[in-house]
């Protein structure tokens, strides 16, 4: 009979050492390897801080030129992955198609059964985080019935998914620098979070030293939940509900019902208990976007509105609930011309790097450990069987 610590989400409980990030969620302060997240997300680019979380440090001129070149030689899928898609109805949530096609992976790189060679798990990181895009944007093409684009690798890594997603055989996409910067920094601002859901999840199914592409489909699988990744669908599924900022009183008194299940989306976290880095950049993003698109969105104006009266507000004060990464995200990306159903795969996508950083860094020794939480058992006590009567 021994005791146990029960503590249901996690509140309390550290599941792991890691070195990768570091969250302050009182003072509302997010590192990755000692860089403020403000300032990766001003100066470096995504395959920057991709390395970065990879490999502990930012690559020197050289190691960056040629961990670009690794990562475009990695960026196509094979062809029977593309055919694989067409198993797919159309009208899919393209985030049950990542689940299914990230997970597939599996199925073509042998070699990264072998989690043991050193090699073999650097070569599927590598794989992992240049095909991610590729599928991404192969999900979107397939919604709308239209052929898959190729990679084009001259461009950055953002570039090319827009230019994956927009582009067609007949008209070719003029990615837009603001647009393809504005990309990039939503990458940078999903590329980890330490052990949130879907990165303990990975964690989970990698302890048992299963197949990494299947740990990545359990991580999208995880992500995918309104109050994880797919919060930026569901906030501006809510944004467009409220459509009026006169409307905003009713759905904070709403927030505010315990009665009521609804909830404020894109607000609240459980680590930051302060304004989340990630949304003060988000919403200077948002801001650059609207005006390079020359585009006057009521959402933005009914965002920012809800922002402060939830901010003035003594029940959000008292709970200590502030807008995070999600709430500015979604208007950027329909900005772009990405529809909301794409959301989540682009964070997705974006944090595969992190996940893929957590997978490597459990085989450093000592790290890798089955995971195997224990329970409170509240059912029967033993009881006697009685054979059923079965004439
Ligand atoms: N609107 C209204 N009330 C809220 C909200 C909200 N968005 N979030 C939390 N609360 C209240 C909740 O009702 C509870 O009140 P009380 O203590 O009076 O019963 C209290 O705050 C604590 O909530 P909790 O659910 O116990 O907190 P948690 O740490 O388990 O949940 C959360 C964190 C992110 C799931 C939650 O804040 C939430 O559902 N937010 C909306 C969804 C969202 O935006 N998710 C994205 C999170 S950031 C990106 C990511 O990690 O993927």
């Amino acid at each position: 009979n021994k005791l146990f610590t029960f503590d249901p989400g996690f509140m309390s409980t550290a599941s792991c050492v890691s070195e990768i990030t570091y969250i302050d969620g009182d003072e509302g302060i997010l590192l990755h390897r000692g860089y403020p997240i403000a300032d990766l997300a001003q100066n470096a680019d995504y395959l920057e801080v991709a390395h970065l979380l990879l490999f502990g440090e930012r690559p020197t001129q050289q190691e960056y030129k040629e961990f670009i070149q690794l990562v475009r030689k990695h960026t196509l899928v094979h062809e029977q992955i593309s055919r694989f898609f067409h198993g797919f109805r159309r009208d899919s949530h393209p985030m049950a198609i990542m689940c299914g096609v990230s997970g597939a992976l599996a199925a073509f790189y042998h070699d990264s059964l072998d989690i043991n060679n050193i090699q073999h798990r650097e070569l599927t990181a590598i794989r992992l985080l240049a095909k991610m895009p590729t599928l991404a944007a192969m999900c979107y093409k397939y919604s709308i019935g239209q052929p898959f684009m190729f990679p084009l690798n001259k461009l950055s890594y953002s570039g090319n998914f827009l230019h994956m997603m927009f582009a067609t055989p007949c008209e070719p996409y003029e990615v837009n620098p603001v647009l393809e910067r504005a990309m990039d920094r939503i990458f940078i601002l999903h590329a980890d979070h330490e052990q949130n859901a879907s990165t303990s999840t990975v964690r989970t199914a990698a302890s048992s030293g299963a197949n990494p592409f299947a740990c990545i489909a359990a991580g999208i699988a995880s992500l995918w939940g309104p109050a994880h990744g797919g919060a930026n669908e569901a906030c501006i599924n809510m944004l467009e509900e409220i459509g009026t900022v006169d409307r905003i009183p009713e759905y904070i008194a709403r927030a505010k019902d315990k009665n009521d299940p609804f909830r404020l989306m894109g607000f609240g976290h459980r680590v930051y208990k302060n304004y989340d880095p990630r949304a003060k950049v988000m919403r200077k993003t948002c801001h650059e976007v609207l005006k390079e698109l020359n585009i006057d969105n009521p959402l933005f104006d009914v965002a920012m509105e809800l922002e402060r009266i939830a901010l003035s507000d003594p029940y959000f004060i008292e709970h200590k609930l502030y807008p995070n990464v999600d709430f500015y995200s979604g208007i950027i990306l329909k900005a772009i011309g990405i529809p909301k159903s794409m959301f989540t795969v682009i964070f997705a996508m974006a944090r595969t790097v992190g996940w893929i950083a957590h997978w490597k860094e459990m085989f450093k020794p000592g790290n890798m450990k089955i995971v195997r939480p224990r329970q409170l058992y509240t059912g029967h006590t033993e009881r006697p069987f009685e054979p059923m009567d079965k004439d």
